[in-house]
């Protein structure tokens, strides 16, 4: 089925884009926030001489409801065709400005954002020419690429009631309760026989020691309750191909396969404990024991009164270089150590443990322990404890840091608390999907703050321990959350994408299926007579740019982001004193992010940085840095995502390889490879990005 039988593209306001263009330009003091270090009028009246621009104003908070319908006005009083903001960041008010031509009758795809406070006047505060000639290059840069602005439009894709939720544990089973709840179809696939998860595999449950048992049979009941649930156990998903409204599921139980659509994807598939083979005995002596393995010795009363010396070890496999703390560890190691004490006041209990971490409940609890007799023994990361085996006993040696010596623990039962991972058959699952995933095996959600339970890919939602490792009732908190978010398209009846999509001129193409391959959506189908032509399937594609930057035959552009607009910016930062700029190649999320950070924290650094906006790194073709090199640019800056966090799942990766193999391409041409730099940056590092460029000035000798 063709994407035009099955999207519906809502058309923006006027303009084909290839009308002459008509700019005008808004230039912000944003009170004395620009003002204070850059002559605003200044800027003004130099765009007002820019080719292509019709109108230059300026405001004094260009955001205002007043200005915003200045804006208009001036949109429709000069015919405006192009509009260009000269203000705060993109991160925060680019759609406000986008709303704002739009409603004046302008494709809001034609408005270009110049951030003239996070990046001039906020960092270069102390000399106030400096600052107002960079704000004239990075409106220059602006207006030249706003004049090659095409028309963006939206696209609109319907979206059904049908829900996917894949892991029947308690975070599947609330989502599925909450789903249906609604009235939606719910689709419940479990790959065990049983539903419930690792609540089968558990007697209680911390911190409270609610029993397990009665948990799954109450989450069970209120899904089964539903006629719109459809439950498939001992299921294996088979292929999951489509998009957010248009998905497409096999799933197989012994073998029997069965088809059916999905508009969202709920994925739910918890975690499992790492494998501590080899570690202090394990695997070697039956009586060395993981923390879940005693928790079906628990429920079946393998432990309590049979065992008098248990050793519980913490933080085995975790808060190490791998990984952080596994959260649960301490508050399931005292609910335990307290089973086994209740049984058997007798009983001795130590748990030896680096840190006691316990919030809210759970500090009662271990404080309730500590009085009813269990002991504790801290160890120092640098003396861990060892286990040993002597005439058939085993016994826990630790250095006690309280007690500044070491001590021997006898033990007929040792328990490590491992941390955790992601369960057998993500690998597969995240191929199917399409998402990623940490070295754990646990999913990446598209954003921790922004984003926790949805993916980078509409329509895909996730919940509990799948992501990381979560007491009982944050599991069951992100179940509901995520049928939320799941919920939200479904009961609108439609998602709106982005219009900054891969669009592909097949004039030269030589069907090498490249861009079809490193599309991390599964965005470009390959069809035609011969099966080779690439299509775009827009309602897939999130606008990355990875396949218009790798096409060697230069087919694939990103609307709002083509090789000629981005071009643009560069020659006009680099028309002027090329030799003392450095262009930046900047992603729209997290290096930008960090850019407006050191804004914010009003960290000054050198002038010498143009930056040109892409919406990933992956976007960087090797042409442009190149390009910028021919111009005479100082320096060329890549700056993307930190590793391994990419909004567009693999987009940094692409980047940083593709760059890896320009500098050796660069360097057989004769280029001087050390002007080319590269930095990897969290939302949060505006330090970082400052001190890129103090590093990057001296090392260009442009100080
Ligand atoms: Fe920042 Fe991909 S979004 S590098």
């Amino acid at each position: 089925m063709g994407m035009s039988d099955e999207t519906e593209v809502k058309k923006e306001a006027a303009g084909t884009g290839e009308e002459e263009a008509r700019v005008g330009v808004f230039v912000c003091d944003c009170g004395s926030n620009i003002q204070g270090a850059v002559r605003c009028a200044d800027v003004r009246d130099f765009a007002a001489d820019l080719p292509g621009v019709v109108s230059a104003e300026e405001g004094k908070w260009i955001c205002s409801v007043d200005f915003l319908n200045r804006m208009k006005a001036s949109v429709q009083e000069n015919n405006l065709n192009r509009v260009v903001v000269a203000c705060c960041t993109p991160r925060t008010h680019e759609k406000l400005f986008r709303k704002t031509v739009a409603e004046a009758g302008m494709n809001p795809y034609q408005l270009e954002f110049v951030s003239t406070r996070e990046q001039v006047s906020w960092v270069h505060r102390t000399n106030q020419d400096v600052a107002t000639d960079k704000a004239k290059d990075l409106v220059k840069m602006g207006v030249a690429k706003a004049r090659l602005l095409e028309p963006g439009e939206e696209i609109r894709l319907p979206v059904g009631q049908k829900c996917l939720i894949i892991g029947g544990g308690a975070a599947g089973l609330t989502a599925a309760a909450a789903v249906a709840s609604q009235g939606y179809q719910v689709y419940l696939v479990e790959r065990e026989k049983e539903l419930g998860g690792l609540l089968n595999k558990i007697g209680t449950v911390a911190p409270e020691g609610d029993v397990a048992a009665e948990l799954k049979a109450t989450l069970v009941d209120a899904v089964k309750k539903y006629d719109n649930v459809t439950i498939f156990t001992g299921a294996k998903i088979e292929n999951i191909e489509g998009y957010i409204g248009n998905y497409k599921v096999k799933v197989s139980v012994d073998g029997q396969e069965t088809e059916f659509g999905a508009d969202t994807i709920i994925v739910a598939t918890g975690m499992a404990e790492i494998d501590c083979m080899g570690q202090f005995l394990y695997g070697e002596d039956p009586n060395v024991v993981t923390q879940l393995q005693l928790e079906g010795m628990l429920k079946d009363g393998a432990v309590q009164g049979k065992k008098k010396n248990v050793v519980f070890i913490q933080c085995v496999n975790s808060r190490n270089e791998q990984r952080g703390c596994c959260t649960v560890g301490c508050s399931v190691s005292v609910k335990n150590a307290r089973a086994i004490k209740q049984a058997d006041p007798d009983a001795n209990v130590y748990v030896v443990y680096r840190d006691m971490i316990t919030v809210k409940e759970e500090y009662v609890h271990l404080k309730e322990v500590m009085k009813e007799g269990v002991n504790f023994v801290r160890y120092d990361v640098e003396k861990p404890p060892v286990v040993q085996k002597a005439d058939g006993s085993l016994a826990v040696k630790v250095y006690d840091v309280l007690l500044g010596q070491e001590v021997e623990l006898p033990a007929d039962l040792v328990v490590l608390t491992t941390g955790f991972c992601g369960p057998e058959g993500v690998s597969d699952l995240r191929g199917l999907l399409k998402v990623s995933a940490n070295a754990d095996n646990f999913y990446q959600e598209q954003h921790i703050k922004l984003g926790p339970l949805d993916f980078a890919a509409a329509g895909i939602y996730l919940a509990g321990s799948a992501r990381n490792p979560k007491p009982m009732k944050d599991v069951r908190d992100e179940g509901y959350g995520a049928a939320m978010r799941a919920s939200i398209p479904m009961t609108r009846g439609f998602v709106e994408a982005e219009g900054i999509v891969a669009k592909i001129d097949h004039t030269n193409c030589i069907e090498c299926g490249i861009c079809s391959k490193k599309c991390p959506y599964g965005a470009i189908k390959l069809g035609g007579e011969k099966g080779k032509t690439p299509q775009v399937i827009e309602a897939l594609c999130k606008g990355c740019g990875t396949c218009a930057a790798d096409c060697p035959k230069e087919c694939i552009q990103i609307v709002h982001f083509t090789d000629e607009q981005l071009m643009a910016a560069v020659d006009a930062a680099l028309e002027e004193n090329p030799e003392k700029k450095v262009i930046a190649f900047v992603c729209h999320w997290c290096a930008h992010g960090a850019v407006d950070i050191a804004g914010v924290g009003r960290m000054e650094y050198p002038t010498p940085v143009r930056i040109v906006r892409v919406m990933c790194s992956a976007r960087v073709a090797q042409r442009f840095v190149q390009h910028a090199l021919d111009k005479g640019a100082a320096g060329v800056l890549v700056a993307g995502c930190e590793f391994p966090t990419c909004h567009y799942i693999t987009g940094n990766y692409e980047c940083k390889d593709r760059l890896e193999k320009l500098r050796k391409k660069l360097d057989k041409k004769g280029y001087d490879t050390s002007k080319v730099w590269e930095v990897w940056l969290s939302a949060a590092m505006g330090p970082k990005w400052v001190a890129t460029q103090k590093e990057m000035v001296k090392a260009l000798g442009l100080e």
